[in-house]
């Protein structure tokens, strides 16, 4: 399918490589021009250029980055149909090694950043009569848990619940506000940084048997953006495989002909 988000103007916040990327290049796909935001600059830069968008360097942490994105946006295509915020950080800390100062910084990128794009996208949304605001969240917080992630989790849960917040205050506005909860997804950085082991020990605990695809998890953002999910507000899909499905490991049954 294609043409689905025909003649939207959307940013994406997050999108210099990994979910983002494949988010931004499948919004391009469909029809969307894309305003990429990234603390990364030549990275961002490159993705923007090969799907015909435009990029500014913003840290989705610091509010004025943020609507100086927002009116950019709004100088260069004169509307906003759709904000993303992906950008997140996700150092791995146990609590107790977690100084305040590292505690801020994640809840300021991952859930801070998400108040900043809906605060700004609010104004010109607003006057449109609508819009789709869209975040990233994960399984990790709202769903399931490890260790090291107290900050992470924390942030995610709590886009959750801004997502439920926004949605209700938002609704006079016609403006939509959604997430999506990946599960375990296959990014490059993943596939640079773990071994083998690890993917496959991830794979043997998701009923599905793989790890996502970063398309995945972009397929259901542009159904989220797409006109298709006008009447759904306030809400989040999973993306995981089934990987919170199960009670405990011993979950595989024997597969039975017919
Ligand atoms: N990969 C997974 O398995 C997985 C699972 C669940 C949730 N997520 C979430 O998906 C999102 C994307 O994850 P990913 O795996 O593609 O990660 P990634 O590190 O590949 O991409 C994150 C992007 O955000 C950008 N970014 C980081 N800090 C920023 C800041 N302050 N301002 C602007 N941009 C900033 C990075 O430069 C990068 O382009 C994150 O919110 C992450 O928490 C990922």
């Amino acid at each position: 399918m294609s043409g689905r988000l025909e003649g939207k103007v959307a940013v994406v916040i997050g999108a210099a490589g990994g979910i983002g990327q494949s988010v931004a290049e499948s919004f391009a796909r469909e029809g969307a021009k894309v305003v990429i935001g990234d603390s990364k600059e030549a990275e961002g830069r490159a993705v923007a250029q090969a799907i015909g968008g435009d990029f500014l360097a913003t840290d989705v942490g610091r509010h004025d980055d943020v609507q100086a994105l927002v009116d950019f946006t709004i100088a260069r295509h004169g509307r906003l149909d759709i904000a993303v915020q992906n950008a997140g950080i996700y150092p791995w800390q146990l609590i107790e090694d977690t100084s305040p100062g590292d505690w801020d910084r994640v809840l300021g990128v991952n859930l801070g950043g998400c108040f900043n794009l809906a605060r700004a996208a609010l104004a010109p949304m607003k006057a449109q009569g609508g819009g789709r605001i869209l975040f990233t969240s994960s399984i990790t917080g709202p769903r399931v848990v490890g260790p090291g992630h107290g900050h992470y989790a924390a942030s995610k849960a709590g886009i959750n619940g801004l997502i439920r917040a926004a949605a209700l205050e938002f609704s006079a506005y016609g403006i939509t506000v959604n997430g999506v909860e990946p599960g375990n997804i296959l990014t490059d950085a993943i596939r640079l940084h773990r071994g083998a082991a690890y993917i496959a020990d991830m794979e043997a605990s998701i009923p599905l048997g793989r790890l996502g695809s970063t398309r995945d998890v972009a397929n259901a953002f542009v159904f989220l953006a797409s006109d298709d999910a006008s009447y759904i507000t306030g809400t989040t899909i999973i993306v995981d495989g089934g990987q919170i499905l199960p009670e405990g490991n011993d979950f595989r049954i024997e597969v039975k002909s017919l």
